[in-house]
């Protein structure tokens, strides 16, 4: 059995190795409060006033030792089960997100009282790590989904914060029909977004997760890709808010129109498929330095 490492100790390697974004760049610094609100869960009650603020870091603290890592994309109502059945007693749970979300339905969640409860029993911590996953030069969302793919990283595109959010490498299946059944098969998605241009893949640029702005799919097309690989490039969820649903209604509009003006094939692979690679592994990798087991909570529908 591995022996506990003090909670304070993982928290402060993963701050230094991860700095946090202002929070005006960080989503969720606003989108929790927000998601929160909408939905009347006491979120407040249960994560810590530094989180709050900053919308990443240490997100929730129950007890200061750690015996071993549980990776996540979402937090996701099955993680207590998983985390029960494993008897991951004193596990921290590392994500990306620190909500859940219904990428078809409500779009992100609030995880309920009950859940937060399970975990104070289990003496389960949640950290989160946002932007500075998508952004880190090494260790990144969108980096372990190119090793995933196969695809070499030659330059990177989208700027954001003081990091490059997408890279940019050839394509390890030249064609688009080959291209879309590696990428079904490799992130196990059985139905992809598309938008067909062309019959080439020659040059790829990958962003996990979404990348549903146009000036980030310009930027790809100026990079000389013909391909684009995202987990979305349009929103589908619907929205539980009127705002929120008037929002997505929008920009899949908006996106749609602009995918026909643009010289490149669209494809989206699921938010959660493309920001698991870097939970499979290089998360798990980075804590195995640490002296830390890792386990990695999947989701059986990418799309969900
Ligand atoms: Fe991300
Ligand atoms: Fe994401």
């Amino acid at each position: 059995m591995t022996p506990a490492i003090p909670l304070s100790e993982v928290v402060g390697r993963l701050e230094q190795d991860f700095p946090s974004v202002p929070s005006p760049l960080e989503a969720f610094a606003s989108l929790v409060p927000q998601i929160a609100a909408v939905q009347s869960v006491p979120l407040r009650d249960f994560v810590l006033d530094s989180f709050w603020e900053r919308g990443g870091g240490l997100m929730v603290r129950n007890g200061n030792l750690v015996a071993g890592v549980c990776t996540t994309v979402f937090l996701t109502p099955e993680l207590v089960s998983f985390l029960r059945t494993r008897d991951a007693r004193r596990w921290l749970v590392f994500t990306h997100h620190p909500l859940d979300m219904e990428s078809t339905g409500r779009g992100f969640l609030a995880p309920a009282v009950e859940w937060f409860q399970a975990l104070q029993d289990l003496e389960v911590s949640i950290i989160s790590c946002h932007v500075p996953l998508d952004i880190h030069p090494e260790i990144s969302t969108s980096r372990a989904l190119a090793r995933r793919l196969g695809v070499v990283a030659e330059d990177t595109f989208w700027g954001y914060a003081d990091g490059q959010i997408g890279v940019v490498g050839p394509s390890p299946v030249a064609d688009v029909d080959g291209l879309c059944r590696h990428v079904r098969r490799e992130l196990a998605v059985d139905w992809l977004q598309l938008h067909r241009h062309g019959g080439a893949a020659r040059r790829l640029a990958v962003v996990a997760g979404a990348a549903d702005h146009p000036e980030v799919l310009e930027q790809a097309c100026d990079l000389g890709c013909d391909t684009f690989i995202a987990g979305e490039w349009y929103p589908r969820f619907i929205g539980i808010s009127p705002n929120d649903r008037a929002w997505a209604k929008e920009q899949r509009r908006m996106l749609k129109t602009l995918a026909a003006t643009l010289p490149m094939t669209l494809v989206g692979a699921s938010h959660y498929s493309t920001e698991a690679a870097v939970m499979v592994a290089d998360m798990p990798a980075y804590f195995a330095q640490l002296g830390l087991p890792t386990i990695f909570c999947p989701q059986n529908d990418p799309w969900r």
